[in-house]
């Protein structure tokens, strides 16, 4: 069923509504993946239509390795959303993404293990290689860029994102192993949702909110990671997200 969505927007760790969406309806199919994470609830934002979907669920109660990335994706594109900026909630490792900064990361490494990565799983279907170079879409990405800059809110440009399995937080030297890859930021839902993407054709960003210091990562190396600081430190980031949107909406 085409909604016509103009954009797709994902909701991580910290995030399972869009402030200001009107007119919501909530729209619940299941896919021939299976069901979706929850309802895609579409609104209108910005006098555009926009479709918002929260990856662990309303309740949060799907772990990162337990999200069905391909139903989610294959129903969002199915509503006729041609580009999703999906926001991730992350560890920051290298010095410019501490705590509360807001990031729209150019590359990410996969370390995930066991997840269904791709649309051509299923016996008899096309074996799919997409390039996956820029595993962001780079205009996509500009015009996020441009968004934030035209609305005054600070956002990294680039960066490298690591996915790692979770739902555990990393060991001191996974996330020095990370470090030395080249990864700035590790989450645990980055991937397979962008490979997805890539495979359906969909435009997609990634808006990552940095909740803390990865393992070892910060000014205290032992510093221990609470849930709660992940939370109070997304709400606080996430101020810069309607602005954002809106400027992004409005282009
Ligand atoms: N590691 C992995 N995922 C995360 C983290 C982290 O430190 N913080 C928020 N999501």
């Amino acid at each position: 069923m085409n909604l016509d969505i103009d954009l797709a927007v994902i909701g991580g760790t910290g995030l399972y509504q869009l402030a200001n969406l009107q007119d919501v309806e909530p729209h619940q199919p299941v896919t021939r993946y299976g069901a979706l994470s929850g309802p895609v609830r579409v609104g209108t934002l910005e006098g555009r239509r926009v479709a918002f979907l929260a990856r662990h669920g309303e309740g949060h109660s799907l772990p990162p390795h337990r999200v069905n990335y391909r139903a989610n994706l294959s129903a969002l594109h199915a509503f006729g959303a041609r580009r999703v900026l999906a926001l991730n909630t992350v560890g920051g490792i290298t010095g410019r993404f501490g705590p509360r900064v807001l990031a729209c990361p150019d590359q990410l490494i996969d370390y995930t293990w066991g997840r269904v990565s791709t649309f051509g799983e299923d016996e008899g279907s096309e074996v799919l290689h997409v390039d996956f170079g820029d595993p962001y879409t780079p205009s996509l990405r500009r015009e996020v860029l441009e968004a934030a800059g035209s609305a005054g809110v600070e956002l990294v440009d680039g960066g490298c994102y690591g996915a790692t399995q979770g739902p555990r937080l990393e060991t001191r030297a996974e996330i020095a192993r990370m470090r030395r890859d080249g990864c700035d930021l590790v989450g645990m839902t980055g991937m397979p949702e962008a490979g997805l993407a890539r495979e359906l054709g969909l435009d997609y960003a990634c808006l990552a909110i940095v909740a803390n210091w990865a393992a070892g990562a910060g000014p205290q190396v032992d510093e221990v990671i609470t849930f709660q600081d992940v939370l109070d430190n997304v709400a606080a980031a996430s101020a810069g997200i309607p602005p954002l949107l809106r400027a992004l909406l409005a282009r």
